[in-house]
């Protein structure tokens, strides 16, 4: 087999990759460990900044999240009992943001790519990365009991924080940095319609709580909780019980309760991987970076790498030109960083830490008043929330 560029792992980078390339009639082929069925079941993040509602509008993948999702023009930050609501287009010259499932991105990004080609290989085994360093790289795997070579002209790691893209650059050649917060998030999906329109991030004494949705019907909802938690200490009772707790803001509001359809944790790690290129392997999306989930950036973070990505290959191929290649790890990093940034932010902002000095504690509260009530402060947690330019 041959295409101009392989792409490792459909998830939403991968899927955006090959949707921009075909755009400009670049060939892709897109290799999956898993199976349809698996990658469209990860329940993962919901919001959607404004440029990447414009990406996939622009590729054609925006009819359903039109219909279907939820613009939000604010979210609420609740801290001592109190409300505070950050107005995004007042503050971002009318931006907002749209709540709609990654797996809904997913789903619709692999219909197109299945109507356009149908080249989207699942269950593709024992994926290894050969030839990386050279002009003619390859990728082997097996499927359905056969192996078979993928040459390539390029590499598109997009196969997530555990794939095999990031393993294969030298030991010696990787840049990272790394931290792990003293917290999780038990994360949970409801039966229930949402009791409110916007987001609510709470900071509370027991610890950190998030109201979303991800329909008219369903509530999606998080508690901060031990890294190593375990579930069976959280029977539905004492969920919704701390979710009341948590979420009360002295303003009416009162949470929906409803069947609990699904219970998880999420652990909670910055991590970047400054080395986002190797020869012709490039990284995009979680194989180069996490974020903790407190600022809502990850799906959006793999969008900004691949568009990136796609504009540099779209210079290569028409021109021959590598400038835009050679400039793709710096081009990138710059909105990594700055959006590990405002996720680390977030998360400090918001959560109890554990073994929290009561100096640090006051701290947080004046941080938590500053940046709610001076416009200057709801203006950069806008700015940051509704999404900084690609590129
Ligand atoms: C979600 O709806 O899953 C969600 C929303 C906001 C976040 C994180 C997750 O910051």
């Amino acid at each position: 087999m041959k295409t101009q560029v392989a792409i490792i792992g459909a998830g939403p980078a991968g899927l955006l990759l090959a949707q921009l390339l075909r755009q400009s009639a670049i060939d892709c082929v897109i290799l999956e460990a898993r199976s349809e069925e698996y990658v469209l079941s990860r329940i993962r993040a919901g919001v959607l900044e404004h440029p990447t509602v414009e990406l996939l509008h622009s590729i054609g993948a925006g009819d359903r999240l039109a219909r279907e999702g939820l613009p939000h023009e604010g979210v609420d930050i609740v801290f001592r009992g109190e409300k505070r609501r950050i107005d995004f287009p007042s503050l971002t010259d009318g931006k907002t943001v749209t709540v709609y499932g990654q797996q809904e991105v997913v789903k619709d990004l692999i219909a197109l790519k299945k109507d356009f080609d149908g080249q989207i290989l699942f269950e593709a085994e024992n994926v290894q990365l050969h030839d990386i360093e050279s002009d003619s790289p390859s990728v082997r795997f097996t499927r359905h009991g056969e192996d078979v070579v993928l040459t390539c002209d390029f590499i598109a790691g997009c196969d997530g924080f555990h794939g095999v893209s990031r393993q294969t650059i030298p030991q010696d050649r990787l840049k990272l940095f790394e931290k792990v917060y003293p917290f999780a998030w038990l994360g949970l999906l409801a039966e229930a319609a949402p009791a409110q329109d916007e987001l609510i991030y709470s900071y509370h004494q027991n610890g950190f709580a998030l109201f979303s949705m991800r329909s008219p019907e369903v509530t999606r909802l998080y508690l901060q909780c031990h890294p190593e938690e375990n579930l069976d200490e959280w029977p539905d009772e004492r969920v919704w019980s701390e979710l009341h707790i948590r979420l009360e803001s002295g303003d009416g509001f009162r949470l929906n309760e409803g069947k609990i359809l699904r219970k998880d944790v999420t652990p909670m790690r910055s991590f970047v991987c400054e080395t986002m290129r190797h020869g012709r392997l490039f990284l995009a999306g979680d194989s180069a970076h996490i974020v903790p989930p407190t600022g809502a950036k990850g799906l959006n973070l793999a969008a900004g790498d691949v568009k990136v990505l796609n504009d540099a290959l779209v210079a290569f191929f028409k021109s021959g030109s590598t400038d835009l290649l050679d400039a793709y790890e710096a081009t990138a990093l710059k909105r990594v960083w700055a959006a590990e940034r405002f996720s680390w932010f977030m998360t400090r902002l918001l959560h109890k830490f554990p073994d929290g000095e009561p100096f640090d504690e006051a701290i947080q509260i004046a941080d938590l008043d500053y940046f709610t009530s001076s416009e200057a402060g709801r203006k950069t947690i806008a700015e940051n929330y509704v999404g900084l330019p690609f590129g």
